[in-house]
């Protein structure tokens, strides 16, 4: 039997051991097994084709579920006995090496990535709260979100010059989003998700500071979406502009299926890994987003207005004015002592102070030189004049809504310290880090506040091969090896819960689920709930201990494969064709599951 979960959660399940990379299987606990709820080409509603890896077309993909799903909320719907749910899932991008055979014609593979893209809300339902979930085929709720779904902007970047193009004159409005990472669910039912590596759809000239800056450039345009829609060739005169419509936080009513879905400007416009919202003591939000890019920065947005429980149509308005702030950490030990290495300093801890350094205050440019519009679209251009700390990629940025306290997974930076790039500093100790780490910040009673403490909660890695790791002050030897933080969440008693992208390069293991204990004596204490396909991220996750449950989203398994050499099998394996990027739903065995006969890897 399973050890008592920490702080009393119904969710207790025994560490799996570590999977080894070269291993392609789906590993969970002891005394649970894994379930497909929805996978790549599933059909949504009843009139589209049942998937063919033979026969795609950008017309069946329109109508089917999307491809390498990242971010992924459920929410049940009220008065279901929690039989029926809503799920959104965001679908970053298309590898196109093992999606097609190579007879696919250009113009077909453009049109089925292109459809592959952007967002899914779905149905699900089940039998009982132990039962697996299933997509409901023609729900009301079903919803793919493609190239041509309009989104309005919000705030002080419409209307803009920089947002209009000769596509968009008014610069108000845009169709599509691309390249959507994490997310997070808002205290009003909504879901935002985070436009993160826009920058590889579009070619530019490449050759202005904002383009440098974004990574922009001529771009081979390997996916052939120019010859469908002229703007992902921005160097066509009139579209220049056609990049600014990305690189938002887009806010999504999953409950309202006619709704225009939203880019909000005031969040500021860089790679959003995704947003997490919490409500601030005085009532206003508070928004956290990481830039998701080797050495750029960690924001937080506060808002004009104050939320209002209940008020759904008010508070959808929350994120469309307020202030924009950029991060600046301070350690607290000599910087002599941050040698690199990973080992703690004298004082026993990377910790410190913080500043929010002002971007957007009360509608006001804060920022020598720009104005708001300017701040809001070109953030990193404005960021760099203030002096943030470079961080070692920020990706989900989420507050713990028991604690308060706001989690950072800093994912890796292998250029720390290299060449004539940043060095180590307290918050980002290891130079080439390659394992990552896990910042925890406190806002001391206010949200809203522009100073903080923070101390790092994890330095991650193998411990066994690897002696500069720190885990929250628990015994290293007794914990499982993590590398790559990427996605967090919470469980209902307040417990992390981190999916990893990257560690096969790091560690050697497949990439997994971890809870994280945060209070009393087991601070620090990583164990590993479920281990990836080969070459798969874990997205998600999300975590339902009351039910016993969790989602992760497998996204790109195999993608070091080709359409003929398969390099994983999920989630068929036996009788399967190839890898599908697939939302997996992780129970007891003892729930009346179809699938329990389908449970590779155990
Ligand atoms: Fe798409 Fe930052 O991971
Ligand atoms: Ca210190
Ligand atoms: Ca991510
Ligand atoms: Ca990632």
């Amino acid at each position: 039997p399973a050890a008592a979960a920490p702080k009393g959660s119904k969710l207790d399940f025994e560490a799996i051991a570590p999977v080894d990379y070269t291993q392609d299987s789906f590993v969970v606990p002891e005394g649970f097994s894994w379930h497909p709820v929805i996978s790549w080409g599933a059909k949504l509603w009843s009139d589209a084709p049942d998937f063919d890896w033979n026969a795609q077309s950008g017309e069946a993909q329109a109508r089917q579920f999307g491809y390498n799903n990242d971010y992924t909320e459920i929410q049940e719907i009220p008065n279901s006995s929690g039989k029926r749910a809503l799920m959104f899932v965001n679908h970053e991008y298309t590898n196109e090496n093992i999606m097609f055979p190579d007879s696919t014609d250009a113009k077909t593979l453009a049109e089925v990535t292109l459809a592959a893209h952007g967002l899914t809300v779905v149905e699900l339902k089940r039998d009982s709260r132990t039962a697996p979930y299933a997509p409901v085929v023609d729900s009301e709720y079903n919803r793919r979100f493609l190239s041509d779904t309009e989104y309005d902007f919000t705030g002080p970047a419409v209307g803009s010059d920089l947002l209009k193009t000769s596509q968009f004159p008014k610069g108000r409005h845009t169709e599509g989003t691309f390249g959507n990472c994490s997310g997070g669910l808002t205290p009003w039912g909504t879901l935002l998700s985070g436009e993160e590596n826009f920058n590889g759809y579009f070619r530019t000239a490449g050759t202005s500071a904002e383009d440098k800056r974004y990574g922009l450039g001529e771009n081979d345009l390997a996916r052939g979406w120019q010859e469908i829609d002229p703007r992902f060739d921005a160097t066509t005169e009139g579209l220049e502009n056609s990049v600014n419509h990305f690189g938002w936080i887009v806010e999504v009513d999953p409950w309202d299926p006619s709704s225009t879905p939203r880019k909000h400007t005031s969040l500021g416009r860089f790679k959003h890994e995704g947003a997490n919202v919490i409500v601030a003591e005085n009532g206003k939000v508070v928004a956290y987003s990481g830039d998701d890019e080797r050495f750029d920065y960690l924001y937080k947005f506060v808002s004009e207005g104050y939320y209002e429980e209940g008020n759904k149509k008010h508070n959808m308005t929350l994120l469309e004015s307020g202030d924009l702030y950029v991060a600046k950490f301070s350690g607290n030990s000599p910087a002599s002592e941050i040698d690199g290495t990973g080992d703690l300093p004298s004082d026993g801890a990377f910790d410190g102070s913080g500043e929010w350094l002002p971007l957007v205050v009360a509608g006001e440019s804060k920022v020598e030189g720009m104005s708001v519009e300017e701040v809001l679209v070109h953030t990193r251009l404005a960021a760099d004049k203030v002096g943030p700390t470079k961080m070692d990629r920020c990706e989900d940025v989420e507050p713990s809504l028991s604690s308060r306290r706001v989690y950072v997974a800093c994912t890796n930076n292998s250029n720390r310290g290299t060449d004539g790039k940043a060095g180590p500093d307290e918050a980002n100790p290891r130079t080439e880090n390659r394992d990552g780490h896990v910042v925890e910040i406190d806002e001391k009673g206010d949200q809203t506040s522009t100073t903080f403490a923070w101390n790092l909660l994890l330095v991650c890695g193998d411990p066994e091969t690897d002696q500069g790791t720190y885990f929250g002050g628990y015994p290293a030897e007794k914990v499982s090896p993590i590398s790559c933080p990427d996605n967090l969440a919470f469980d209902s008693v307040g417990n992390l819960w981190i999916s990893t992208d990257g560690a096969p390069d790091g560690i050697g293991y497949n990439d997994g689920l971890f809870r994280v204990t945060l209070e009393g004596d087991e601070r620090g204490r990583v164990e590993q709930f479920a281990s990836m396909p080969a070459q798969a991220e874990t997205c998600g996750p999300i975590v339902r201990d009351k039910d016993r449950t969790a989602f992760v989203s497998v996204q790109h398994p195999g993608e070091d494969g080709t359409f003929d050499e398969p390099t994983s099998m999920f989630p068929e394996y036996d009788g399967g064709t190839g890898p599908k990027p697939t939302v997996v739903q992780i129970l007891p065995t003892t729930s009346t599951s179809p699938f329990t006969d389908v449970k590779p890897g155990q």
